[in-house]
């Protein structure tokens, strides 16, 4: 099973010392929800570009050269926390991992879409993916209310094992539920995010649940009966997470258990 080394910061190719340097123009959604006279506009910075400049150091310097009322959020610079998601020129993506020289010198920043949003760039993925986790009950069901923990310590074969650990590389981004067309439609909609989860503990012989269990819990229009099979969840998952499979896989789980 692959895995994916992705915590490195993305690998800049070094320009010639003497290379001329780009003006890059950043127009960034700005608005305050709890503002009342806040109106959603874009506002546009220009900034020269250094070598190896991630949107994460380009907006840092935003604030601290240019605007420091600019909101947007970070945490570990390095594609692990997933706060730093927002829409960059359409396109749901991290900004900590995201080169400018990757993009062209007009560069749109939006705060990502279906989440309640703080302010500019700043969104609440937290509350949605709580919220989410909670709905999916996305932790290991043990038997009965006492957990089994000489089964939890059982030797799980390591190709399962890998499995699951590739699943368990979600970052709770929320680029997938942003790049979703369902998700922006039903907002009770799990999204490939939470389809991951339960393909996740589906596979994980831990969890007591049955397939009819995981039925009840996505087998409806917030769930598998509502994805479309867009795509775009899988086209911008940053750790590369194989959604239309996991999506697929659950399709297919509920066929064979004649749930479908
Ligand atoms: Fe982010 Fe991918 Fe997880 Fe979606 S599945 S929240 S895009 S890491
Ligand atoms: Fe949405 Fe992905 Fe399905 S984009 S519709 S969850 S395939
Ligand atoms: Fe943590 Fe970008 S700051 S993923």
């Amino acid at each position: 099973m692959s895995s994916v080394t992705d915590s490195a910061p993305p690998k800049a190719a070094i320009p010639p010392a003497d290379a001329p340097r780009r003006m890059l123009h950043f127009h960034v959604l700005r608005h305050d929800p709890q503002d009342p006279v806040s109106i959603p506009h874009f506002e546009v910075f220009e900034l020269e570009e250094a070598p190896g400049m991630t949107l994460f150091i380009a907006l840092n310097e935003i604030r601290e050269q240019l605007d420091p009322s600019l909101a947007f959020d970070f945490v570990c610079r390095a594609g692990i926390c997933g706060s730093c998601g927002m829409v960059v020129n359409g396109r749901p993506g991290l900004a900590c991992r995201t080169l400018t020289q990757d993009l062209p010198a007009e560069i749109s920043l939006a705060p990502l879409p279906a989440f309640e949003l703080i302010a500019d760039l700043s969104v609440n993925t937290g509350k949605w993916m709580r919220g989410m986790s909670e709905r999916l009950e996305t932790w290991v069901h043990s038997l009965g209310q006492e957990v089994d923990l000489a089964r939890l310590e059982e030797r799980m074969d390591p190709e399962l094992a890998d499995r699951i650990y590739e699943l368990d590389r979600c970052i709770e981004c929320g680029c997938c539920v942003a790049a979703c067309g369902t998700a922006r439609m039903r907002e009770d909609f799990v999204g490939a995010v939470g389809l991951n989860k339960i393909a996740r503990f589906a596979l994980d012989p831990r969890d007591q649940r049955t397939d009819q269990d995981f039925y009840e819990l996505v087998g409806n229009d917030d769930g598998v009966f509502g994805c479309m099979t867009l795509l775009g969840c899988h086209d911008v998952c940053p750790k590369q997470l194989p959604l239309q499979t996991q999506i697929a896989y659950l399709r297919r789980k509920m066929v064979k258990a004649g749930l479908y």
